[in-house]
């Protein structure tokens, strides 16, 4: 197998938007190629020693002369996309160039959002020796443009779609197919490269973080409005409705890295969003979860009907749909059986946490149960008394199922730090309420008095409430 290297033009990595993947995906190319060149266009090297600390096939080059301010001065003074790409363009050749004086013939030129899944890895290495071996070309650079450009030339473009989050079990990518390659090579591409997957993460940011590259380089303009967000999101489906195919392949462990990271703000939920591909599990499917995992929400005596038993669960699910995007927890999930089932309808929409303190040492049995649905891998477990969950878990909360302690030591001391923690429009359920009395009824109705939330209803003993706008 031919060696292979990598030029890497990255800019200060904890800015502009590409700070949120960019560890993964650079992982993702270290692994595929022998070396890599880092050339760095700014002196501000934050998250850079991370990357380097992990692999020790990497050459850091960043100095006066590949940086596009004076020593001291600061990354902002770079206004127009020209310098940019002039800098970005610049520094690939620095890389190329290095890597060619260490002896390496082929030589990519990449960026650091792109991924390159693993069962990418070997038909890209393929397609290079072919290469290699068929090219009746001479000279190194003309080689390089012909290579990179079939590789990478379209995804340098921005056409590849991958948002990890949201996908179905197996989880869903969706790649730039050959058709859209032979389209803009106006040629054909080798039949070998059919399995070459190479994804550009850039939908992985916030589209605030396209409005700040707008801001900051009021020169950039195209016909598409790059930076406008709502007309970029409306080119970007249909160009994806034309041309994106859908593949379900098992994420590698990048991919699953990435889909962890993965923020129901970013660019690339909205696309999946309009395409119709947010992922969520079916009702029947997730009741079926519960079951298996024995929850307590379940009614499993004889005397009730057929029809009423999951009547329940189905409440949960269904609050748990209606609630906004962002995190969502459970406080009290025993066996894990009305968490694997609300949760159907939050993939993709925020990160997922289990709150239990196990005391009567059911965390085997969760865990277990858990490893059962791949596409819940992401959940948080937090092992500690839920009065205390709200101070461990980061911002706010979007919707909250609390089925934990039903007396003065957990509901009552859940009820008084509990509701602060939804953010305005979220959602509050308990289980284990009556009207009639009981220590989570009372604690209930004593909050409602004094904290007026939107009543969405109850059904069997659960209980829930919106929050105020
Ligand atoms: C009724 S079970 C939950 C049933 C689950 N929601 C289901 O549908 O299968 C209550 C759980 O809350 C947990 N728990 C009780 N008090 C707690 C507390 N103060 N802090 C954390 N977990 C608690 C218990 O360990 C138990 O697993």
């Amino acid at each position: 197998m031919g060696k292979v290297a990598i030029s890497l033009a990255i800019g200060p990595l904890h800015k502009w938007g590409y700070q949120h993947v960019c560890q993964e995906c650079m992982a993702s190319q270290a692994e595929f190629a022998d070396h890599i060149y880092v050339v760095q266009s700014t002196e501000d090297s934050t998250g850079v020693e991370e990357f380097l600390s992990k692999y020790s096939n990497v050459t850091f080059i960043s100095n006066p002369s590949t940086w596009h301010h004076r020593p001291g001065e600061t990354d902002e003074i770079l206004t127009t996309s020209k310098k940019m790409t002039g800098f970005h363009m610049h520094n690939l050749i620095k890389g190329r160039l290095a890597a060619f004086r260490d002896g390496y013939k082929i030589v990519l030129s990449t960026h650091n959002n792109w991924y390159i899944p693993r069962r990418g890895i070997g038909p890209l290495h393929d397609y290079i020796d072919k290469f290699q071996a068929t090219s009746a070309l001479t000279g190194r650079m003309w080689r390089f443009v012909q290579l990179n450009d079939t590789l990478f030339g379209p995804g340098a473009r921005g056409d590849f779609l991958c948002n990890l989050a949201g996908m179905d079990e197996a989880g869903i990518q969706a790649y730039y197919p050959r058709l859209k390659w032979e389209r803009a090579l106006g040629r054909n591409v080798p039949d070998n490269i059919n399995d070459v997957h190479i994804v550009d993460c850039m939908f992985e940011l916030y589209p605030e973080e396209f409005g700040a590259m707008q801001e900051r380089f009021p020169d950039y303009h195209t016909p598409k409005g790059a930076w406008d967000w709502p007309k970029y999101l409306e080119y970007r489906v249909s160009r994806f409705k034309r041309f994106a195919k859908i593949e379900s392949i098992p994420l590698d462990y990048w991919g699953q890295r990435i889909a962890d990271k993965s923020q129901p703000g970013f660019a690339s939920h909205y696309i999946l969003r309009e395409l119709g591909l947010s992922k969520t599990i079916g009702i029947d499917v997730v009741i079926r979860r519960a079951i298996d995992c024995n929850s307590m929400l379940y009614n499993r005596k004889r005397k009730c009907p057929e029809a009423k038993r999951a009547i329940q669960l189905r409440f949960l699910y269904e609050l748990a749909g209606q609630a906004p995007d962002g995190t969502a927890v459970e406080c009290g999930v025993y066996h894990g059986g009305s968490f694997v089932c609300w949760s159907g309808t939050r993939l993709g929409r925020g990160p997922l946490i289990a709150v239990d303190n196990w005391a009567d040492k059911n965390r085997d049995a969760f865990m277990a149960n858990l490893k059962r649905y791949p596409d819940l891998r992401g959940t948080t477990i937090l092992e500690m008394e839920t009065c205390e969950a709200p101070a461990a878990i980061e911002g706010q909360v979007a919707f909250c199922f609390i089925d934990a302690g039903h007396y003065e030591t957990g509901i009552a001391r859940d009820i008084l730090v509990w509701p602060n923690k939804i953010m305005p429009g979220g959602i509050l359920a308990f289980h284990d309420y009556s009207s009639k009395g009981g220590v989570v009824g009372r604690c209930v109705d004593e909050w409602q008095k004094r904290d007026k939330w939107e009543s969405l209803g109850a059904v069997g003993t659960i209980i829930a409430f919106r929050k105020p706008r």
